[in-house]
């Protein structure tokens, strides 16, 4: 049998929730297919979209490493399965690459064998196949990935996640320049510990934020889209990023921010024609910083 499976491009962090927050768009999206076959193992048979980048070991590949610890915990490692990836977006984007295809790989298997363990099993292993990928687990992206929407990571031990309300009418622009940076990076240079005051200021952001999704309250959102703990460090990382984020700001953003770990930025607005305006702009600037880009909007 076969199945073919895609998964979503995810922001994570959303400006004030590091690690416990993110949420999934409808575009970009890494799609796989799985084939059952009757030689034993979990094999990879091609990838497609990464340019070569993606180790096709087995073993070191987060959708085969995940497929097979999948089938060691419901004792199928006798099966043969085959995996072909297409990579719809680029690696070390910040859109939640590894996630997206570490989700489609893990869905494509469990709904190949009849849904056998439940989706915070299924949670679980996702966050185990970021922790290859990135160095750690963090769920922020994996989350929203599988469930969809927002999600909060109320808690990490024990995973402890929650699915938030998703105003239809927020619109997410999304742009990513042609630079790169690995998760595994944008984590080591953050400060193990931050002053008592960032902390509450966060705090409050990050409950608002939370707040304003329940009640659609979109002037309170964009109150609490602050970040005074990762954006400082960060978004030196990312070439133009002040000026991109006056550029978002003054064209009618509700917020503007790191998308995970970036370099990809995003702006949540309540029009669609404010996103295409702001992304257009966006993309103009870095054009003339010579950088590329390509733009989102879900
Ligand atoms: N929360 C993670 C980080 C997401 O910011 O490192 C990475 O996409």
């Amino acid at each position: 049998s076969y199945i073919r499976v895609f998964a979503p491009a995810t922001v994570a962090n959303v400006v004030c929730g590091f690690d416990v927050l993110g949420f999934a768009v409808e575009t970009p999206g890494d799609e796989v297919e799985l084939f059952v076959v009757s030689q034993p193992g979990v094999r990879i048979r091609a990838i497609y979209g990464d340019n070569g980048r993606l180790p096709l070991d087995p073993e070191k590949n987060t959708v085969s490493a995940s497929v097979m610890h999948y089938l060691q915990q419901i004792g199928r490692e006798d099966l043969g399965i085959e995996i072909v990836l297409h990579k719809r977006m680029p690696v070390g984007s910040g859109m939640g690459s590894s996630a997206a295809s570490t989700v489609a790989g893990l869905f494509a298997i469990h709904h190949l064998m009849g849904q056998p363990l439940s989706t915070a099993d299924l949670l679980q292993l996702a966050v185990e196949g970021e922790q290859l990928a990135c160095g750690q687990g963090h769920a922020d992206n994996v989350a929203p990935a599988l469930l969809g929407g927002f999600v909060l990571i109320r808690s990490y031990h024990p995973l402890d996640v929650i699915q938030l309300p998703t105003p239809e009418s927020l619109i997410c622009a999304l742009l990513h320049p042609h630079i790169e940076i690995q998760t595994r990076d944008a984590r080591k240079i953050l400060k193990p510990y931050v002053p008592l005051s960032d902390v509450t200021i966060q705090m409050g952001n990050l409950a608002g934020f939370i707040s304003a999704l329940y009640n659609q309250d979109f002037a309170l959102l964009s109150r609490c889209m602050q970040d005074v703990i990762i954006e400082p460090v960060r978004s030196i990382l990312i070439p133009e990023y002040q000026s991109m984020k006056s550029i978002a700001l003054s064209g009618g953003a509700l917020g503007f921010g790191i998308s995970g770990s970036g370099p990809s930025v995003f702006a949540l607005c309540h029009e669609v024609s404010t996103a295409e305006t702001i992304l257009s702009r966006l993309q103009a600037h870095l054009q003339q910083h010579h950088i590329a880009s390509d733009i989102f909007i879900s």
